[in-house]
């Protein structure tokens, strides 16, 4: 027999079974899953929302992950990189405005040219802002010397998303091939955290072929292997990829985004210390899902920095929002929509994962 929900909610270790019960929570019944998180949330890391500044480097990329607007076998999105001038000046914008931190992200590019571009950018930016500025990288599977490199030129977080704990359902999201393996993406993520980052990872939901079982396995992943930093989002179907094909099978959107904030409420729970995003994608599907994720557990947010003539060619799944904003009006709605769910933001602040402190303490 299915135990009640608030006798789960009591319990100090969850078990798979009681977290498979709580993901499947659907509304209105979630609401007492979403305020235990947020008891949790206010206990543990306080209520304020961290933000970091994001700069969409370039969408150049040497993957084909089969759920992705930019994989590099879709010709159709206009391949560009920002230039040096375009991310510096996002990166002042940033410390201007007292966000205290920013994420590069990119495509995949492992060239000896993107690889030095990215370190100088980093060197100049930290000189820029006297390292008060800190800087997240999300620039895919790399060597361990070039994490090396780019610790060293002034970057400190990481962020690498497994997509899915789950190895076979890993190998349909993906080409069989070197450069998509499963085992190599998570001796990356502990390569990462050897080199010292602060280490960041993340899984899509509902994705074809994905049950409640895998969800419930990610989440027990992010605690195993210990992470400081979970980002994670609704998959959404992008028509120019493999995946389309599967679309008769996905759950409706809406119900998509109810079990990504159960998602964050469960692991707010069970993981208290750690940072957890509100992510861009939750916003796609309801223009209030980033701040629901903040009442649901999420302490991050990532306003886009992006110059706004790039970012319809950074589609990684359709109609992703902000397309039309800049900085400035991106920078306003995400203030507004966080006073309005009851929060405060951490200007001037880096808001390190109290996790990843705890870590290096011990
Ligand atoms: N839907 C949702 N998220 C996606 N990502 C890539 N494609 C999609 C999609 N169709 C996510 C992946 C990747 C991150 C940068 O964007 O999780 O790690
Ligand atoms: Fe490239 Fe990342 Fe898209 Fe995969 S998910 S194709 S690695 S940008």
């Amino acid at each position: 027999m299915l135990q009640p929900v608030d006798k789960i909610l009591e319990k100090k270790d969850l078990q798979l079974d009681e977290i498979k019960t709580l993901l499947q929570l659907k509304p209105p019944s979630n609401a007492i899953l979403f305020k235990k998180a947020l008891d949790v949330k206010s206990k543990a890391v306080g209520r304020k929302v961290y933000l970091r500044g994001l700069i969409e480097y370039s969408n150049h990329c040497v993957k084909n992950c089969y759920y992705c607007g930019i994989r590099c076998n879709n010709k159709l999105p206009q391949r560009y990189h920002l230039t040096d001038i375009e991310v510096i000046e996002a990166a002042k914008y940033a410390y201007k405005n007292r966000f205290a931190s920013i994420v590069i992200q990119s495509g995949e590019d492992s060239s000896k040219r993107f690889i030095s571009t990215i370190e100088r950018l980093l060197a100049e930016i930290n000189k820029l802002t006297n390292g008060e500025l800190h800087i997240t990288l999300s620039l895919g599977e790399q060597s361990i010397d070039t994490y090396r490199r780019w610790y060293d030129a002034g970057a400190h977080r990481y962020l690498l998303r497994i997509e899915t704990s789950n190895p076979d359902l890993y190998k349909k999201l993906h080409p069989r091939d070197k450069l998509h393996d499963y085992n190599h993406r998570l001796d990356t993520l502990k390569t990462l955290r050897e080199v010292g980052y602060q280490v960041g990872t993340g899984v899509m939901i509902g994705l074809p072929f994905q049950t409640f079982d895998d969800l419930a396995e990610d989440l027990l992943f992010f605690r195993k292997i210990d992470i400081d930093m979970v980002g994670m989002g609704p998959y959404i179907e992008h028509e120019n990829t493999p995946l389309f094909e599967y679309r008769a099978q996905l759950l409706p959107l809406k119900e998509r985004l109810e079990i990504s904030l159960n998602m964050v409420a469960v692991l707010r729970i069970m993981m208290k210390n750690i940072n957890i995003a509100a992510t861009t994608a939750m916003q796609t599907i309801d223009p209030q899902g980033r701040e629901r994720a903040l009442l649901a557990g999420a302490n991050v947010m990532m306003p886009n920095l992006t110059p706004a003539k790039y970012r319809d060619s950074y589609l990684l799944y359709k109609d992703k929002p902000g397309v039309a904003d800049d900085a400035v009006g991106s920078k306003n709605a995400m203030e507004q929509s966080i006073l309005l769910a009851g929060e405060t933001i951490g200007y001037g602040e880096w808001g390190d994962s109290k996790h990843y402190e705890l870590r290096i303490k011990n």
